[in-house]
């Protein structure tokens, strides 16, 4: 430390001639340092005056810094128009791609114009490939098999946005559909929701009987209709439920007469319908008590597992026309006309109260299924069959497109959706899992009808309300 500093902080003493030294000293090399300043300053000022200011000047007046910014944001611009480009092109390719497939197989709208590559979608096995276009989507699913060809693809389902009808969707796989699908009781759900196979996916599809309320189930000969009433009734009496089958011509079900009713007889048919519709009555004013809605609410209410009825007819075809020579046209009329009835409003007014009804027929026009009451079946499902009988079941002629070759294969309809299945395989072995029907205890049946019949007479005043899901 210097003296004079020392002498600032007190630690030293120093005569007066040193401190006015000192002091004159520090003053000269204040001075100095200023005069030095100043002169750097001036030689430096040309340099502010003819260089930096002008530079700083011409920045301002010419924007410089904007232009700078402006040029990076053009850049950046460019790089990302670049990538555009990119994405353009090879959408320009599957744009070509799609038009060449289209021209093949003559795809086109009424004035000409071939569907328009929209967006592709990729997951994994699934390719969801969406097209803008004039065409109807019953043009689009008629072509179907074109399409899969042309394409090399399977197409799953075919559907709109909800948005707009011009655009539509191909869910695509290369995936195959599985020839032959064993079943297994680990796909055993309960007495309301039976499964029947499954997709190209593997997606297990079922029947929900709270929803579908009725199952209608078409298609030409040997495509799968009996071996799907097998398996559904397999599942029915595995879960608990009640079952009735009827069929009037082969003998597909006699393995089941020891599991549960199996009927052969139109007389015995309307004695069925009748019994359901007592059963209904019973069920009506057991969900009246507790207020429930449907058989799931009163069970979820009460805590009790009341089991659902089915009503199996495997050809409807042969239950609504009588062929017996023994019976005058009259007594078949009334008959036919008395089943008819009886199926209709129990199609209509049962499945609330888990009583359904399970039909199959060749050909479901109306001789055979009035409108009215083939609105009641909610659940469609369709085997290889001729365009009519696969428009009447399922709206549309697609079940028409199946191979005959391919056993068990169906479409089902999911809202306005269709999606195709491979039906699990039922085997006649499957039947010895079943237990065995109780013996039928005939006094004690009489005694219980007679009673329900004074409990309804009593109640004859309640009015018929329709219950809807
Ligand atoms: N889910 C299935 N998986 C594999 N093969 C099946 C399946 N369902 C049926 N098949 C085969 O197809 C044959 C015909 O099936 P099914 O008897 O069920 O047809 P159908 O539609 O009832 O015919 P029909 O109208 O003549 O009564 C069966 O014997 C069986 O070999
Ligand atoms: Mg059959």
């Amino acid at each position: 430390m210097k003296k004079w500093e020392l002498y600032k902080e007190g630690k030293i003493k120093l005569s007066k001639e040193e401190i006015e030294s000192y002091k004159y000293s520090e003053y000269r090399h204040n001075r100095n340092e200023e005069s030095f300043n100043t002169f750097i300053t001036i030689i430096k000022l040309p340099y502010y005056i003819f260089w930096k200011f002008p530079a700083w000047t011409i920045r301002k007046v010419t924007f410089k810094d904007m232009r700078e910014k402006q040029q990076k944001e053009i850049e950046r611009l460019k790089l990302v128009m670049e990538s555009k480009e990119r994405a353009r092109k090879s959408n320009i390719l599957e744009l070509e791609k799609y038009e060449k497939a289209f021209e093949v197989i003559g795809f086109k709208d009424k004035l000409g114009n071939y569907p328009l590559f929209h967006s592709i979608e990729k997951d994994e096995d699934r390719e969801t490939i969406s097209f803008k276009s004039n065409l109807t989507l019953s043009e689009w699913m008629n072509k179907k098999e074109s399409l899969e060809t042309v394409l090399d693809t399977n197409v799953v389902s075919i559907k709109h946005q909800k948005e707009s009808k011009q655009i539509v969707y191909l869910d695509t796989t290369k995936k195959g559909m599985p020839k032959l699908l064993e079943w297994k009781d680990e796909y055993l759900i309960n007495d309301g929701i039976l499964p029947i196979g499954q997709d190209i996916f593997g997606n297990l599809i079922k029947f929900e009987f709270i929803y579908v309320a009725n199952v209608l189930i078409g298609g030409a000969p040997r495509g799968g209709k009996t071996k799907l009433f097998q398996l559904l009734a397999y599942q029915i009496l595995r879960a608990g439920g009640h079952l009735i089958i009827a069929e009037f011509k082969e003998l597909d079900y006699q393995k089941f007469e020891n599991k549960c009713q199996v009927i052969n007889d139109h007389g015995e048919l309307k004695a069925a319908l009748i019994k359901l519709g007592k059963e209904r009555d019973k069920r009506k004013k057991l969900f009246r008590k507790v207020d429930a809605e449907n058989i799931d609410d009163y069970n979820k209410k009460t805590g009790s597992n009341l089991k659902r009825y089915y009503l199996m007819i495997d050809e409807l075809g042969e239950a609504m026309e009588i062929a017996n020579p023994n019976m005058t046209k009259k007594a078949k009329d009334e008959l036919e006309k008395d089943i008819a009835e009886l199926a209709r409003s129990g199609a209509r007014l049962y499945s609330a109260f888990g009583i359904h009804f399970i039909f199959g027929t060749q050909r479901p026009d109306v001789k055979v299924i009035e409108g009215q009451t083939r609105d009641q079946f909610i659940g469609r499902i369709c085997f290889k069959a001729v365009k009519n009988t696969s428009n009447i079941v399922l709206e549309s002629d697609i079940a028409s497109n199946l191979n005959s070759d391919d056993k068990g294969r169906a479409y089902i309809k999911i809202g306005a959706d269709y999606k195709e299945v491979q039906v699990f395989l039922f085997t006649h072995e499957m039947i010895n899992r079943l237990p065995n029907r109780k013996p039928p205890k005939e006094n004690l049946k009489i005694v219980k009808s007679e009673e329900f019949e004074n409990e309804n007479r009593e109640n004859d005043e309640i009015i018929d309300v329709d219950i809807t899901l």
